[in-house]
């Protein structure tokens, strides 16, 4: 058989008047009117109320809770892995068609059933406008299900070329022996089903742990995934504190891989602490993770300066610059600075309005969290007492939500705090070069900082582009020209970073199925 052809999911635009648009608003009124949610672990596919309860609070109304959960204890975390690894014997043996065809329903679930409930929770609970939570919950996540299935079809093709007489040579792709960790971040919902979910496309079982911050959207998406027929036990939904989830995790000698969207500080000690588990373990555990970026823009004097603009505020700001992929500092030479390049900027950002991004119209919502918060107005301080000119912004209110200004920093220190350090929010801080270094500014990109996750160049000239891109090799996993450095889509710009970013395994591309196989060549003679 052949899986169906795969396309990228038509987005809705959300227009007044549409629609989509009232569908969301009913989906959105309904929510709010129905909140706070209960939010259970489920293990084994049954709720598991373990009483130890947390709260997901909505970021833009922080008083006001989207959902209660149950955090998952040591005992619901041992159950979870028994209880996954017996799943496990029926769907790694599954045909392959069986696996396939519940993640094609699941892709149709989320484009058709589940839509705007997903959208509206991504919207309340993520603080995201309904085009942000689109690009997500909806077009993201079912790229994710309809173009794994064909990576997987391509995976299982490779096949060994030649046979002699009378043996028949085979590769057989097993699912890693005992079951995947996926951790997953609060920036996309559509992360939260791919961690999960790509392990299990190719056989696996995973236990998952949803970011504290998004548990209401990852719940309905682990409700959707049942309803697409995942078996009970396949993905286990735990939520709960990463210290005792995932400790207790990877102290099992049944830990076969990490699937990890985060921070580069916490992979980092997952790695640590998983090599000191090691000697436990069946087998090496696969590792994979998408980490933090310091995401550049460099901008030559022969690029379209409308252009440059438009994508840095849309890459900066977009998501309040909580994509793993934003934009945070901008190379500029001198000569287009002082020509244009910074009114314009200027007043596309002040064009910018910052509200409840369940209202139409406001363009920024909150960030995430109370965390989140102090850590970005954190480094508004720092940059101030550093001597940063601020050019905007640089103003936070977090009486009623976590919301924090556009912020837009000059600097003349090239190691200057905001413009070398992850911040995860919206701040973005701008370098002005002579326009005769723009070599010497790229190698600068390149040595300032430890990651290797987005960039883009802005140019019109060829060369400026060449140069750009060869000192800038291992500065970005996903590098873009004249494009903002946000916005890798499923199936056209595999997506992920080296460096301090991650292992580079790119999620969105065949790549990512690799590491959660173990392939049996088998020789059969006749
Ligand atoms: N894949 C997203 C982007 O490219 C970030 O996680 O913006």
């Amino acid at each position: 058989f052949k899986v169906p052809q795969a396309d990228n999911e038509p987005m809705k635009h959300y227009a007044p008047g549409s629609p989509e648009r009232a569908a969301l608003q009913a989906a959105l009124d309904t929510m709010k009117q129905e909140l706070p949610f209960e939010v259970p672990c489920i293990v084994n596919g049954k709720a598991v109320f373990t009483g130890k309860l947390a709260k997901q609070p909505i970021p833009h109304a922080h008083a006001t809770f989207l959902c209660t959960y149950h955090e998952a204890t040591p005992e619901v975390v041992d159950a979870a892995i028994a209880g996954a690894l017996a799943a496990k014997k029926e769907w790694e043996l599954m045909p392959w068609s069986e696996r396939a065809a519940v993640f094609l329903k699941a892709a149709d679930l989320i484009s058709g059933k589940y839509r705007y409930r997903l959208l509206a929770a991504t919207m309340l609970g993520q603080g995201k406008t309904a085009w942000q939570a689109e690009i997500d919950a909806a077009a993201e996540m079912a790229d994710f299900f309809r173009f794994g299935v064909k990576y997987v079809e391509q995976l299982y093709a490779q096949q060994p070329e030649k046979n002699s007489q009378g043996v028949w040579n085979r590769v057989e792709y097993r699912a890693l022996e005992g079951f995947i960790l996926a951790v997953s971040p609060f920036n996309f919902t559509a992360i939260g089903g791919n961690l999960s979910g790509a392990p299990a496309m190719v056989g696996n079982v995973a236990l998952w742990k949803p970011s504290p911050m998004a548990i209401y959207a990852n719940y309905i998406t682990h409700q959707l995934l049942t309803e697409a027929g995942v078996p009970a036990g396949v993905i286990q939904f735990i939520p709960g504190p990463a210290e005792e989830v995932v400790a207790k995790a990877i102290s099992s000698p049944d830990f076969a891989g990490l699937h990890f969207t985060g921070s580069t500080f916490v992979f980092r000690k997952l790695w640590k602490d998983i090599a000191l588990n090691l000697d436990k373990y069946k087998a090496y555990p696969r590792i994979v993770g998408e980490t933090g970026g310091k995401n550049f823009h460099l901008v030559h004097s022969s690029a379209d300066v409308a252009n440059a603009v438009h994508q840095t505020v849309r890459g900066a700001f977009e998501y309040q610059g909580q994509k793993c992929s934003a934009c945070s500092r901008l190379y500029v030479p001198k000569s287009l600075w002082e020509g244009g390049f910074k009114e314009k900027l200027l007043s596309e950002t002040k064009a910018i309005k910052v509200g409840d991004p369940t209202e139409w119209g406001n363009f920024l919502g909150p960030v995430i969290g109370r965390f989140a918060y102090d850590k970005i107005t954190g480094y508004i301080k720092k940059a101030k007492d550093a001597g940063g000119e601020f050019i905007i912004g640089g103003t936070a209110d977090d009486s009623k939500g976590f919301f924090v200004q556009p912020t837009i920093i000059v600097t003349k220190d090239p190691s200057f705090v905001t413009l070398v350090e992850e911040v995860f929010g919206p701040v973005l801080t701008v370098y002005v070069y002579e326009d005769g270094d723009f070599e010497k500014t790229a190698h600068l990109i390149d040595e300032s900082t430890q990651y290797g996750l987005t960039g883009s160049i802005f140019a019109s000239e060829r060369k400026a582009v060449l140069t750009a891109s060869n000192i800038l090799r291992n500065a970005a996993g996903n590098f873009y020209i004249n494009e903002k450095s946000t916005g890798a889509v499923v199936g056209q710009q595999p997506f992920g970073g080296s460096r301090a970013s991650g292992t580079n395994d790119k999620a969105g591309s065949i790549s990512i199925f690799y590491r959660f196989v173990s392939a049996r060549s088998i020789k059969e003679g006749f």
